[in-house]
């Protein structure tokens, strides 16, 4: 159907921030507000797909037509994308997952103690869950294309491709997270797209312009993939 090229195809999509407890009233997060992967929930379902959206905590309105699931922290996010993902047959990776958590929360609020300078927090990895995503197969052999976004303040595209190769993805969307009036909390951006196995060598250039229209080529690129691949 020409004005809904996504009817029948499930779409999930991680956005904004995860937030990790140091005790019970402090957290470790970044500078998500989830715009850029609302939009690309928005798009998604103006297209005519079916849209699940995994938000860690923002304060944005639910795009129309979209199932929206509400996490915090990277643990929850990887558990609703494993569900969510299931029966996908795309998933965007737009969250800005915290790579680290606190080793352990603390169960009350960490004193400040005196005679001290400083106070010394072990942090471990969080999962990937991008890449446990790629990394997995349904019963029928078949799996997602997977879509990554790769947030960098520097050698945008040796970084991107090490994410695209490392991670296992189909596609990534690089986005200089430095420039100003661009990513994060913007409501511009710019990004050049990148894909595996050679298709559109080197890549894509989308200059800065509205998230709601970046949001759209992207998905536009991701479905023009999904239609053409060879299915396995
Ligand atoms: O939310 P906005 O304010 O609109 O800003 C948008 C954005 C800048 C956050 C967005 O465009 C963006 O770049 N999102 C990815 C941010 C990020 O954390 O990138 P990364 O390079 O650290 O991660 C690479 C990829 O792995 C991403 O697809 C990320 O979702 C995924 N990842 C990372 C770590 C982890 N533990 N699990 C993951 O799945």
């Amino acid at each position: 159907v020409e004005d809904a090229p996504a009817r029948g195809l499930h779409v999930v999509i991680t956005a904004g921030p995860t937030r990790e407890p140091l005790d019970p009233v402090r957290y470790l997060s970044n500078h998500s507000s989830g715009k850029m992967g609302f939009a690309l929930a928005a798009a998604a379902a103006e297209l005519g797909a079916r849209v699940s959206l995994i938000s860690g905590p923002v304060s944005l309105p639910t795009p129309a037509g979209v199932e929206r699931t509400d996490v915090e922290t990277a643990r929850q996010m990887h558990e609703a994308s494993r569900r969510l993902a299931a029966d996908c047959d795309l998933f965007i990776g737009c969250a800005a997952v915290a790579d680290y958590r606190a080793a352990t929360a603390a169960e009350h609020k960490i004193k400040k103690r005196e005679g001290e300078e400083g106070l010394t927090l072990k942090l471990i990895k969080n999962p990937d869950i991008i890449a446990d995503i790629a990394h997995t197969r349904d019963a029928a052999g078949g799996r997602p294309f997977v879509v990554g976004f790769a947030a960098e303040t520097r050698d945008l595209e040796a970084y991107a491709r090490d994410k695209l190769e490392r991670k296992r993805l189909d596609m990534i969307v690089a986005n200089d997270v430095s420039a100003a009036g661009l990513g994060f909390g913007a409501d511009d951006n710019a990004a050049l797209l990148l894909w595996r196995d050679g298709e559109g060598e080197g890549g894509e250039q989308l200059p800065p312009q509205p998230k709601r229209e970046l949001a759209r080529a992207v998905i536009e690129r991701a479905l023009g993939c999904l239609t053409s691949r060879p299915v396995h």
